[in-house]
């Protein structure tokens, strides 16, 4: 367990902050995909640890954490100010494999799975492209922070009020055409639908991927089995029970099992 001082505490947009806590020892192995599960005091009372994606993980020791305000943990963690201090546990789960020099990294967001992959983009050696899922304009989040990095953006929203209309995953197929004869590999971070989505997508065309399952959590390190889902397995039912907190959150597109 380590203690983070909050050295920033600012809300990126409505409804979406960045936090950045001093935590210069995790941030030394923070890879992309992983998590910290934080414990956030108020006063005499305490709460359950929350997970968060690490966003950022600098060489200044300040790990960033992107969050939306959903209920009281986070509005919690809103209110605190730098000089306040959070346990930390981390730097948790499996991360994603970082692509190969010359293989495409395509990023398939949504929500703050933006967050969750910009560490993969940050330290790619070949520019690649995030395709990012929102409902409306209020939830797309960083795309300058991706363009800053050599990424390029394409964002489609359910209401066609930025990028294109309709779902994310119909933005794919069309980017796939333009990349046909290089190497890509599929990152995927969002909600369950967009995800399963996708995992049957890469299944069928063999392409390779992998795909963070984010699931309610308790213990954060494997122990209460709280956050488990299906991946494929040699059973007879052809699946068997992983746990999102560390054999994942991040898994290979192929073994994720689609119900
Ligand atoms: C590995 C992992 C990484 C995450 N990374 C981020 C991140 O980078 N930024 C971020 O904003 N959130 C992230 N989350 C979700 C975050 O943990 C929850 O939003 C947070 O725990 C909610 O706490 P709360 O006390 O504010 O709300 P609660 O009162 O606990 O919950 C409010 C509502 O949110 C729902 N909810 C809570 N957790 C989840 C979840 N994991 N999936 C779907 N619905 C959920 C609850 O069912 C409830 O309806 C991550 C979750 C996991 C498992
Ligand atoms: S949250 Fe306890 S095993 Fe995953």
């Amino acid at each position: 367990m380590k203690v983070g001082e909050i050295v920033v505490n600012r809300e990126m947009q409505p409804g979406y902050h960045m936090v950045g806590f001093h935590a210069p020892e995790i941030c030394r192995t923070a890879c992309a995909g992983q998590f910290v599960h934080v414990r956030i005091e108020e006063g005499a009372q305490q709460i359950l640890r929350r997970p968060f994606s690490i966003h950022e993980a600098g060489g200044d020791g300040i790990l960033r954490v992107v969050y939306k305000v959903v209920g009281a943990g986070t509005a919690r963690l809103a209110g605190l100010k730098p000089g306040a201090v959070c346990d930390l546990l981390g730097p948790l789960g499996t991360p994603f494999t970082p692509p190969e020099e010359g293989v495409v990294p395509v990023l398939m967001v949504g929500g703050y799975g933006a967050a969750a992959t910009f560490m993969l983009a940050q330290r790619a050696m070949t520019p690649g492209y995030v395709l990012l899922g929102a409902r409306g304009a209020a939830d797309v989040l960083l795309t300058d922070r991706y363009r800053e990095v050599g990424f390029e953006v394409r964002v489609s929203t359910n209401d066609g009020s930025v990028g294109q209309r309709g779902l994310v995953t119909e933005l794919l197929g069309p980017l796939l055409e333009e990349l046909r004869g290089q190497k890509v590999k599929i990152y995927g971070c969002g909600p369950h639908p967009m995800l399963m989505a996708l995992a049957k997508m890469l299944q069928h065309s063999g392409i390779p991927g992998e795909l963070s399952l984010d699931h309610l959590m308790c213990c954060g390190v494997g122990a209460c089995f709280a956050c488990v889902v299906k991946v494929k397995a040699d059973t007879p039912e052809g699946w068997t029970y992983a746990r999102t907190c560390s054999d994942g959150p991040v898994f290979p597109a192929e073994r994720v099992y689609v119900e």
